[in-house]
């Protein structure tokens, strides 16, 4: 059978056998809505509120601060709009960075369409915001900065906590009505998170990135913030999603939350081991590589990776004839023909943003799946290049 080998973690990740173990009851004989009175329906709830509390660990939050939803775009559509439209008569301006996933961004592009006005941090070619650009951004009309914790691209780490603090400054200098909102839908279960620490009045999160079935998700909502209703009807997570809760899907959410939480420590060393190794043999094995985004502040997991001269999508398909899944850009974004948004933000050419591949890791990745990328992906990239006119054109005139 050929050998297959899963890179691309960022996208999705399979759910756990443990967190299967601990969902399964509620698919069957624990079947029960948690709003029930009755002790079907108690017993989901106790379920819930478990998961609550697992879910609020890996964040240092409080339970209560917790609401379930379908997963990372509800969450960041939630977040958004919910803020927005509940501090509209305060103000309409958002600030938000130039790379964020499109469940933020397309959000904010909506928005601006309903009279908003939006400021899009630039990230330079590190990828990363710069503190004194959101500084420089606030107006008095600011209700809603949203900058990612980390980025899903190219993995890089935003200085959140520096805006954390800056925001609790501005807020006690007299500018109450600021929050402060990250999409941590690609951090959590791969760094050390802290809701105290970062300042963040609201954080998304998704169960599937995390090891957990897709479909289940949860925003943090600092005590205090008030959300404008997004889906009306239903009073569920104290009416700040309407909707029978996913009881399952919860469970499996706070089981892969605990799980993240417990086993981060030995994820991290054996994520960068293996990552830190697939990079040095990629320098040594393939000429003309360019990697995107910062090389230090970053996920452990990534590395986004741009091989000159081809087309990323021909390098996908080629991997995957040999059994290797790999993303190029985001991937909601893939099939589509614009190069990546988040590439262009760091200033690539065109060309280079297309010649771009995302590689990442999980928990479950192995030294032997390395050994066979690092074996298909030089030869891979070399066939492509051979065909390329333009890189062999470039390759004689370096030779000249
Ligand atoms: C940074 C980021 N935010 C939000 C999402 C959306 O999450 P979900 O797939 O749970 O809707 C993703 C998924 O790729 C993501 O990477």
């Amino acid at each position: 059978m050929k050998r297959r080998v899963y890179l691309d973690y960022s996208s999705t990740t399979p759910v756990d056998e443990r967190v299967v173990a601990a969902m399964l009851p509620f698919l069957t004989n624990k079947f029960g809505n948690a709003s029930s009175v009755h002790s079907f329906g108690q017993e989901a709830r106790a379920a819930v509120d478990r998961a609550r509390a697992q879910v609020a660990d890996v964040i240092n939050a409080r339970p209560n601060d917790i609401v379930f939803l379908s997963g990372g775009t509800e969450a960041n559509n939630l977040a958004v709009r919910g803020v927005c439209e509940m501090n509209e008569a305060r103000g309409r301006h958002i600030i938000t960075s130039a790379i964020e996933h499109s469940a933020v961004r397309e959000v904010c592009d909506a928005m601006e369409r309903h009279a908003w006005t939006v400021t899009r941090l630039p990230v330079y070619n590190n990828g990363i915001v710069r503190l004194e650009d959101v500084r420089a951004a606030l107006r008095p009309d600011t209700v809603l900065i949203t900058v990612m914790l980390a980025n899903n691209e190219i993995g890089t780490l935003q200085p959140i906590e520096e805006i954390g603090a800056f925001v609790r400054e501005t807020r006690a200098g007299g500018h109450r009505h600021l929050w402060l909102h990250t999409d941590a839908v690609q951090a959590v279960g791969r760094m050390n998170i802290d809701v105290e620490n970062l300042g963040c009045d609201l954080l998304s999160m998704s169960g599937h990135k995390l090891y957990a079935p897709k479909g289940v998700g949860g925003l943090y909502v600092r005590r205090g913030v008030r959300l404008a209703r997004q889906n009306i009807g239903g009073h569920q997570e104290r009416e700040r999603r309407g909707g029978t809760e996913s009881v399952a899907g919860i469970v499996a959410f706070g089981a892969a939350a605990e799980l993240a939480r417990t086993e981060l420590d030995a994820r991290i060393t054996h994520l960068l081991l293996l990552r830190n190794r697939f990079e040095a043999e990629v320098v040594r094995l393939i000429p003309d590589v360019i990697f995107n985004g910062d090389r230090k502040h970053r996920l452990p997991h990534l590395s986004n990776i741009s091989f000159d001269g081809i087309e990323g999508d021909g390098l996908l398909i080629n991997l995957d004839l040999n059994g290797i899944a790999v993303s190029t850009g985001s991937a909601c974004a893939s099939g589509s023909i614009e190069p990546s948004h988040v590439l262009r933000a760091l200033g690539l050419t065109d060309q280079l943003a297309r010649a771009a591949i995302r590689f990442s890791l999980g928990k479950d990745t192995t030294d032997e799946d390395v050994d066979y990328v690092l074996e298909v992906l030089p030869r891979a990239v070399k066939s492509l290049r051979d065909m390329s006119p333009t890189y062999q054109k470039r390759l004689s005139h370096a030779v000249i």
